[in-house]
C-alpha cells in the first residue's frame, strides 16, 4: 500500500476540508488506491438518513479476504500475520505467516461449505481469543457467510438469545477456555443454550483445554480433524459491496440487544484507513490490540483493519494480571510493540498495582498509545503517558461505537496536539455536530450538547438484524437528519471533543457497553423482587459500576438481605453475564416516580453519586417521600 500518512496539523485541517468538501471524490480516490476489487463501483455513495439508507461503493464487487489475506501473499507471504500470546506464559507464543493464514483460512472455509454453509448464512461464533477465532471470521467472509460473534463472557441465556435473534444455522466454540489460573466450560454454556435454539443444524468444537466434553450425536463434532482432511485451496466468494459481512450485538437502553449489520466494502475501506493513520502504522510494526475479538474493537482493530494493511497483529488469550500485573509490560518487551491499544478500565485497574511492574521492563518499542471505549480520566490519562510511553508515545484516546465501525474522533499521533480526556479532532471525513435539548445544532467553539455526525461514513452500520424500524428509531428520530450517538459531548475553544458520557440508558462498566433494561428485567425474575432501577455510579477502576435499588414484595420482607443480594446477582451472571453484576444493591419502599409512572432515574443516579447538592426539579414526582428515605439509607 502506498503511502497515505498525514505528517501535519495543517496537512491534517487541509485533507479534512478537502474530505468534507467532496466526500465522494476523497473516498473514491481510497478506495481506488488502497485495495484489491473484482470490479468497481458504479456509483460511490448514496444516503438518505430519513430512511435511513446508506450505501458506499454500490456495484463494486470484491472479498474482503482478498484484501486482508491473498493480496500480500507476494510480498509479505513469510510475514507473520497473527502473532498468537497464549493465556499462560510457558505454552510459547504461535506465529501464522500471511501464506499459513491463507492455508488455515481456505481450509475452515472448505469445512463450513461441507457443512452447507452457505452465502448470507448466519454462523455463531463463541470462542475465546485463540488463533481459531480469527481464522473463523475471516472463513465465513471468505464464503460470504456472514458472522455473529458471540462475546465468550456471555452466559447461555444471553448466547441463545443472540443466536435466535439472527436464526444462525451453526455454532463454532471450544471445549473450553482458559482465563488467568482459571478454566471455563465453554462447550456447556453451548449446550445450555442449545436447547432453545432450533435454527442451529450444526457445532464446531475447537479444543483448547482438553476437558472432558459430550458431543451431541449428529450435530457436534470436533474441529480439528476436518480441517485435517480439508483442502487449503479455495476461491473467495464475490460479494456485493453492501453484502452484509457480519453482525454484531450491541445493548440497547431497551429491550433486546441491538444485531448491527457490517456491509462489506465500506467497512473493509474505512477500517484499514483509520488503522494506518490513527496507528501511523509502518511496515515493520508489531501492533497490539488488548481487546478481545468479541467486541467492535477486536473486529475492526484486531483483525480486519491491520490484516487489510498486511501488519502484525498479536492476538492475546490472558488477562493483566496473570500471572502477574506486569503481563502486558512482559509482552511488550518482548514482541517489541509499536502500537498499543487497550481501556482506560485495564490502565486504571493496573495504575493500582504500581510502578514495579512497569518500570521492570523495556517499553522503549512503543510509538503509539491508545485508548478506547470510556472516557479516560486525568489521572489514568497521565499514568498511561508517564509509565508506558514514558512521555514518548502519543495517546491516541479514539472514540467510537459498535455501530460506527471505526475511529470517528481521534488525534493523529505526531500530528495532532493530545490533550488529556479529549478524544480531540474529527477523523477525516467524519462530520459530527453538537445539537442542543430543543433539536437545534450548537454551532462554534465551547458548546456542549448532544453528540451526533451530520454526514455518512463507509463503515456505519447499515441497520439492525430484523428490525430496521428500530434502527431509524434509536438513530435518526432524535435529531433531523441526523446521526445521533447516545453520547454527551464538549467542544472546546480550538474545536476538540470530550466525551462527556452517554445520555440514555445505556451504562458502560470496564468499557462494556451495558444497557439497564435487560439487567432490571433480570433483577425483576427473583420471586422476592417488586420492581427495580438499575443506575451507575464512578468507581475508580470500572469507570462506572452499576447500583441497584430494589423494591422488595410483601415475601420478601424479614429475607436476610446478604442473601438476597447474592441470588439477584446469580440471576444477572446467568441471564446475562458476570459482567453485569450489581456493585451495590440497596433496598427500598418505593422508587421515586413521576405521574405517568416514570421512574425518575436521575435522581437515583445523583443519590448513587452521592452527589445530592442539586437534586434539580422533583415536583412533577408522585411520591416525593421516597426520595428522602432513599438517601438515608444510601450504600
Ligand atoms: C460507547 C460505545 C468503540 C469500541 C468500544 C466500545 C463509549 C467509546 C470512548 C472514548 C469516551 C467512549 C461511548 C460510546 N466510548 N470510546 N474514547 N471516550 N467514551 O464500543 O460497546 O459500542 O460502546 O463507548 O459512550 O457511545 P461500544
Amino acid at each position: 500500500m502506498s503511502n497515505y500518512h498525514i505528517k501535519d496539523l495543517e496537512e491534517y485541517y487541509q485533507v479534512y476540508r478537502k474530505s468534507v468538501n467532496d466526500p465522494e471524490a476523497f473516498w473514491e480516490e481510497i478506495a481506488e488506491e488502497h485495495f484489491l476489487w473484482r470490479k468497481k463501483w458504479d456509483n460511490v455513495l448514496s444516503w438518505d438518513f430519513k430512511k435511513p439508507e446508506v450505501k458506499w461503493f454500490e456495484g463494486a464487487k470484491l472479498n474482503i479476504t482478498e484484501n486482508c489475506i491473498d493480496r500480500h501473499l507476494s510480498a509479505r507471504g513469510d510475514k507473520v500475520a497473527i502473532l498468537f500470546e497464549p493465556n499462560n506464559p510457558k505454552e510459547g507464543v504461535e506465529k501464522i505467516t500471511y501464506t499459513d493464514l491463507y492455508h488455515r483460512v481456505n481450509k475452515f472455509a472448505n469445512v463450513l461449505k461441507s457443512k452447507g454453509i452457505k452465502k448470507g448464512d448466519r454462523v455463531c461464533i463463541y470462542l475465546p481469543m485463540i488463533p481459531e477465532l480469527a481464522i473463523s471470521l475471516l472463513a465465513c467472509a471468505r464464503i460470504g457467510a456472514i458472522h455473529s460473534v458471540v462475546f465468550a463472557g456471555f452466559s447461555s441465556i444471553a448466547l441463545a438469545t443472540r443466536i435466535n435473534d439472527s436464526n444462525c444455522k451453526m455454532v463454532i466454540t471450544s471445549d473450553g477456555s482458559y482465563r488467568g489460573k482459571k478454566t471455563i466450560d465453554l462447550k456447556s454454556i453451548v449446550d445450555e443454550a442449545l436447547e432453545d435454539c432450533e435454527c442451529v443444524e450444526s457445532v464446531l468444537v475447537a479444543k483448547r483445554i482438553n476437558s472432558e466434553i459430550t458431543l451431541k450425536d449428529g450435530r457436534d463434532e470436533w474441529l480439528q480433524p476436518l480441517l485435517n482432511q480439508a483442502s487449503d485451496q479455495l476461491t473467495a466468494t464475490v460479494m456485493d459491496a453492501e453484502d452484509p459481512l457480519f453482525i454484531l450485538y450491541t445493548s440497547g437502553s431497551t429491550g433486546m440487544p441491538k444485531g448491527m449489520v457490517h456491509t462489506t466494502a465500506g467497512y473493509m475501506v474505512y477500517t484499514a484507513h483509520t488503522f494506518k493513520n490513527v496507528f501511523q502504522y509502518r511496515e515493520n510494526d508489531i501492533y497490539w490490540c488488548t481487546a478481545d475479538i468479541g467486541w467492535i474493537t477486536g473486529h475492526s482493530y484486531i483483525v480486519y483493519g491491520p490484516l487489510a494493511n498486511g501488519a502484525t497483529t498479536v492476538m492475546f488469550e490472558g488477562v493483566p494480571s496473570y500471572p502477574d500485573y506486569g503481563r502486558f509490560w512482559e509482552i511488550v518487551e518482548k514482541h517489541k510493540i509499536t502500537q498499543f491499544y487497550t481501556a482506560p478500565t485495564a490502565i486504571r485497574a493496573l495504575a493500582k498495582e504500581g510502578v514495579e511492574y512497569v518500570e521492570k521492563y523495556d517499553l522503549s518499542s512503543l510509538k503509539v498509545l491508545g485508548t478506547v471505549g470510556e472516557p479516560i480520566n486525568e489521572e489514568a490519562w497521565h499514568w498511561y503517558d508517564d509509565n508506558v510511553g514514558r512521555k514518548k508515545a502519543p495517546i491516541v484516546d479514539t472514540w467510537w461505537q459498535t455501530e460506527t465501525g471505526g475511529i470517528m474522533i481521534t488525534p493523529i499521533p505526531y500530528c495532532t496536539p493530545t490533550k488529556p480526556t479529549f478524544a480531540t479532532l474529527p477523523f477525516i471525513g467524519i462530520q459530527p455536530a453538537l445539537m442542543d435539548e430543543e433539536g437545534k445544532e450548537i454551532k462554534g467553539n465551547q458548546a456542549n450538547g448532544r453528540l451526533c455526525i451530520k454526514f455518512p461514513w463507509p463503515s456505519i452500520a447499515r441497520t439492525i438484524w430484523g428490525n430496521h424500524q428500530r434502527y431509524k428509531d434509536t438513530y435518526f428520530s432524535t435529531f433531523e437528519n441526523m446521526y445521533f450517538t447516545g453520547d454527551g459531548a464538549l467542544r472546546d475553544e480550538v474545536g476538540y471533543y470530550r466525551i462527556t458520557g452517554r445520555v440514555d440508558d445505556v451504562i458502560i462498566v470496564s468499557g462494556h457497553n451495558l444497557g439497564t433494561a435487560p439487567i432490571e428485567d433480570a433483577v425483576n425474575e427473583h420471586p422476592a423482587v417488586a420492581e427495580s432501577a438499575i443506575v451507575g455510579f464512578p468507581h475508580d477502576v470500572k469507570g462506572n459500576a452499576l447500583y441497584g435499588y430494589v423494591t422488595l414484595k410483601e415475601t420478601g420482607e424479614g429475607r436476610n438481605q446478604e442473601n438476597l443480594r447474592k441470588e439477584i446477582n446469580q440471576i444477572i451472571t446467568e441471564q446475562i453475564g458476570p459482567i453485569a453484576k450489581l456493585n451495590k444493591i440497596q433496598f427500598t419502599d418505593g422508587l421515586p416516580k413521576t405521574r405517568s409512572g416514570k421512574i425518575m432515574r436521575r435522581i437515583l443516579r445523583k443519590i448513587a453519586s452521592k452527589d445530592t447538592s442539586n437534586m434539580g426539579d422533583t415536583s412533577t414526582l408522585l411520591n416525593p417521600e421516597c426520595v428522602k428515605d432513599i438517601m438515608d439509607n444510601v450504600l
